[in-house]
């Protein structure tokens, strides 16, 4: 198939395009590689380099490349800036993802797959979330992903595009940018490696779902499958959304212990205070990905700690990883 994939360049993005290329799609990328790489991005693939913001460049990719689906992984991913800039995080997380709908629609692509977040969406979890809890996006970010979910559902709706809602957990693996706001094991490998201490916030004992940057590609491989075959349950956005996790909860505590396993810390950790709006629980079910779309995640905590810190320690030391 040929299909489009946003965001591309990115950590996630990067490796769904490299799990559609190994099964043999053809790949066009789009990405203003804001935050993104073009180093990331397979050489099997074309990028383009385009805002999903600019409506006239995202019109132009399409006719060319006749895309059967479109994968939209582009997006502004930092809370923070959301809470401090949300005009813009809606221009890019809202707009951009409407432009491609719009384009989608007018070009004929049969289906949509959409990254959207489980912890971000859902609030407080004390128990796993399934698909149709009720949803308390407390940020920008996350109000803009419900958002864009609601749009997909009136697209589908009004103008019969296809679409697949992947609600992540915390996603973590190689390529994960560790200046960046969302990788809390991108952030600690890369203090453990460098030898700094790494800053817990609050107890340490609030819980994330923690999920192989891998498994959430093959989650977007199945969902190609899943759209082939067309059934999907369509009575609200929730009917076209399946959580991708690893449907096991992990402290923070837990996480940083496991980690400095791997690389013991040269200077303890310090505690600093909870972060005003920070989830005490976030945990995800994911029995429907299971049972509709095939997911069983693979990587286990430990193995995908050790692949992140080896990945970061060869970047650290200037080797690129190829393809
Ligand atoms: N990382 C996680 O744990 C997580 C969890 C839930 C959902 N998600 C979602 O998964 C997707 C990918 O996230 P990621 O962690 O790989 O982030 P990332 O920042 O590595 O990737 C985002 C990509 O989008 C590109 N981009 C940003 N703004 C753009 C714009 N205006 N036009 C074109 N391209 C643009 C960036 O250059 C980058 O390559 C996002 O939609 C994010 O909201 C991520």
């Amino acid at each position: 198939m040929r299909i489009i994939v946003t965001g591309g360049a990115g950590f996630i993005g990067s490796h769904v395009v490299d799990a559609y290329i190994d099964a043999g799609h053809e790949v066009l990328v789009i990405d203003n590689l804001s935050t993104g790489s073009a180093e990331n991005v397979n050489h099997k693939a074309r990028l383009e380099q385009v805002d999903i913001r600019d409506a006239h460049g995202v019109a132009k990719v399409f006719p060319s490349f006749r895309p059967q689906v479109v994968n939209h992984h582009a997006a502004q991913i930092d809370i923070r800036r959301s809470v401090a800039e949300p005009i813009f995080d809606a221009e890019v997380n809202v707009i951009g993802s409407v432009n491609l709908m719009h384009q989608a629609v007018r070009n004929h692509v049969k289906t949509f797959i959409f990254a959207s977040s489980g912890g971000a969406i859902y609030g407080e979890t004390p128990h796993p979330a399934v698909e149709t809890a009720a949803k308390a996006p407390i940020s920008p970010y996350g109000a803009a992903k419900a958002a864009v979910e609601n749009y997909l559902f009136a697209y589908r709706k009004t103008f019969g595009l296809n679409s697949v809602i992947l609600r992540y957990a915390n996603v973590y693996g190689p390529r994960q940018d560790p200046a960046g706001e969302a990788g809390v094991v991108s952030i600690f490998a890369s203090a453990l490696i460098a030898g700094r201490g790494v800053t817990i916030f609050g107890s340490g004992e609030q819980v994330r779902d923690y999920v192989f940057v891998k498994d959430v590609a093959q989650a977007n491989l199945l969902a190609l499958d899943h759209l082939e075959s067309g059934v999907i349950d369509v009575r609200s956005p929730d009917g076209m959304a399946y959580n991708i996790a690893s449907g096991r909860a992990t402290s923070v505590n837990e996480l940083y212990e496991e980690m400095s396993r791997i690389i013991p810390a040269k200077v303890a950790a310090v505690h600093a205070d909870a972060r005003p709006g920070e989830l005490m629980e976030s945990r995800l079910d994911i029995e429907r990905a299971h049972d509709v779309l095939g997911f069983s995640p693979q990587m286990n905590l430990p193995d995908g700690l050790l692949e992140t810190i080896t990945w970061q320690k060869h970047m650290g030391s200037g080797l690129v990883i190829q393809h």
